[in-house]
């Protein structure tokens, strides 16, 4: 190699803004996933990866993306988020076999089909609870599952949300009411964890078209007044979001805790 090269690389590897640190990925379920990009982008920086998965099928899923990315048998480790047996231990194992995490990424959510569309008035008990148990307790329970894991250190937890959070979005209905209550969990962890250095953020896409966003009524549509009226008139990515997040797991923003940061092109600014 070139001594110019040479140079190169040195210079890249040690650009890397997650050299040396380890994280959990939590929310891939294929290659459209947000999660996914997400770990993509953290590997890039140089980040150690290791994977939670809801059920055999999603590890299949999984089996195949690492290949693709001719990642060598990453630690993952069985999580459906609503079982309290699972997270205590996801936690342990965690621990035990992949060590001390300097971050996780929460991108997790669910709501029954028909709850996403028609009148919100209508919104059933038991969908409005399955909502805010998997979309919104879950970033609760996980933080207090991983806190073991990330006390020696410190480190950072980032969560997805969605801007129905706050403003009337047509059919987002009850995700609307679970992310509102993500993003104010966010809030009170981050004031519970600053004392022992772990931040707690949240960042808020725009709609992108991934298996969740396929279950909401007239998603296409939604993508397409998007990118007519947001500020720089495009639909946002799955990169875009990740860079963000690489970001928000880095030490560049180590002074940085309980925000919530827009990566939408914008749109989150617009009155008329
Ligand atoms: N796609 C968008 O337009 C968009 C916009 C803003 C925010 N988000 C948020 O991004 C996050 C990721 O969603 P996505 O769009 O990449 O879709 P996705 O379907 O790829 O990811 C959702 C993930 O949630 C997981 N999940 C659901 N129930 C679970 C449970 N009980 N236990 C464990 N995991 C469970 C699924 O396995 C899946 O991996 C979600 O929080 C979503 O609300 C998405």
């Amino acid at each position: 190699m070139s001594e110019a090269k040479t140079l190169e690389k040195t210079q890249s590897v040690s650009n890397m803004l997650l050299k040396g640190k380890k994280g959990i990925i939590v929310g891939v379920a294929n290659k459209w996933s947000i999660a996914w990009a997400v770990a993509q982008a953290c590997i890039r920086e140089g980040a150690e990866i290791g994977f939670t998965y809801q059920g055999e099928r999603v590890y299949r899923n999984l089996e195949k993306l690492f290949k693709e990315a001719d990642l060598k048998d990453p630690f993952s480790v069985n999580l459906d988020v609503t079982k309290d047996e699972e997270l205590k231990s996801a936690g342990e194992t965690i621990k035990k076999e992949f060590g001390q995490i300097d971050f996780f990424l929460h991108a997790v959510a669910f709501a029954k089909r028909e709850e996403l569309g028609g009148e919100f008035v209508n919104t059933s008990r038991d969908g409005y609870h399955l909502a805010q148990d998997v979309s919104s307790y879950s970033l609760i329970a996980l933080s207090k599952a991983l806190k073991p894991c990330m006390e020696e250190k410190g480190g950072s937890i980032v969560a997805l949300s969605y801007l129905g959070s706050e403003r009337v979005v047509k059919n987002y209905n009850v995700m609307g009411v679970a992310k509102a209550a993500l993003e104010s969990s966010a809030r009170y962890l981050a004031y519970d964890l600053g004392p022992k250095n772990i931040r707690v953020n949240v960042v808020s896409p725009g709609p992108i078209k991934t298996l969740s966003a396929s279950g909401i009524d007239d998603f296409s549509k939604m993508l397409e007044h998007f990118r007519n009226i947001a500020p720089l008139r495009k639909n946002v990515s799955a990169d875009e979001v990740a860079d963000t997040c690489v970001f928000l797991f880095s030490d560049y923003s180590r002074a940085i805790t309980g925000e919530l940061i827009y990566v939408d092109c914008g749109y989150n600014t617009l009155a008329m």
